[in-house]
């Protein structure tokens, strides 16, 4: 039967205590670092000229979200499954309603392009409609 944190702690040494601390708190270091990465990373790649970040956006081909899912056949249906996938593991997160609701919000405007296989291959009545 799997222990508690507090459990397996108490049947550690003094040092082996310590290890597990310094690891742990090397890895939240480690966590952070990549944290504030995400927020400079744009500029940085901008800084050595190298690739510019683009954001999904809604109906632009941009990243081509068509493309990349069209073999995929993903129907309208099973879009909104993941979708409240999403939702659920948000939730369980404990995620905050407003911040839950933009990205599920996010997620859901890209439904059309992320559809466009399984829209075009139904009308070309290669598939039947789910
Ligand atoms: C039901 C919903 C979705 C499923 C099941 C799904 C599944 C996948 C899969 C399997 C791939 C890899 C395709 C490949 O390697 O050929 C992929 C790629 C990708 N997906 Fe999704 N996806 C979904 C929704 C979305 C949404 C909503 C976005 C954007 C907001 C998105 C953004 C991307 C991007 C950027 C790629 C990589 C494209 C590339 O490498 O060129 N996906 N997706």
């Amino acid at each position: 039967m799997l222990k508690t944190v507090r459990e397996q702690a108490s049947g550690l040494t003094k040092d082996q205590r310590n290890a597990f601390v310094a690891a742990y708190l090397g890895w939240a270091m480690d966590a952070f670092d990549y944290f504030l990465l995400v927020f400079v990373i744009s500029d940085v790649a901008k800084d050595f000229d190298t690739f510019d970040f683009t954001a999904t956006r809604p109906g632009s081909t941009d990243l081509g979200l068509e493309e990349a899912h069209r073999d995929l056949r993903i129907s309208p249906a099973e879009f909104d499954e993941v979708a409240a996938e999403l939702g659920r593991t948000l939730d369980f997160a404990k995620v905050p309603r407003r911040e839950k609701e933009e990205v599920l919000a996010a997620f859901a405007a890209h439904k059309n392009e992320v559809t466009a296989g399984y829209m075009a291959a139904v009308e070309a009545r290669q598939l039947m409609p789910t």
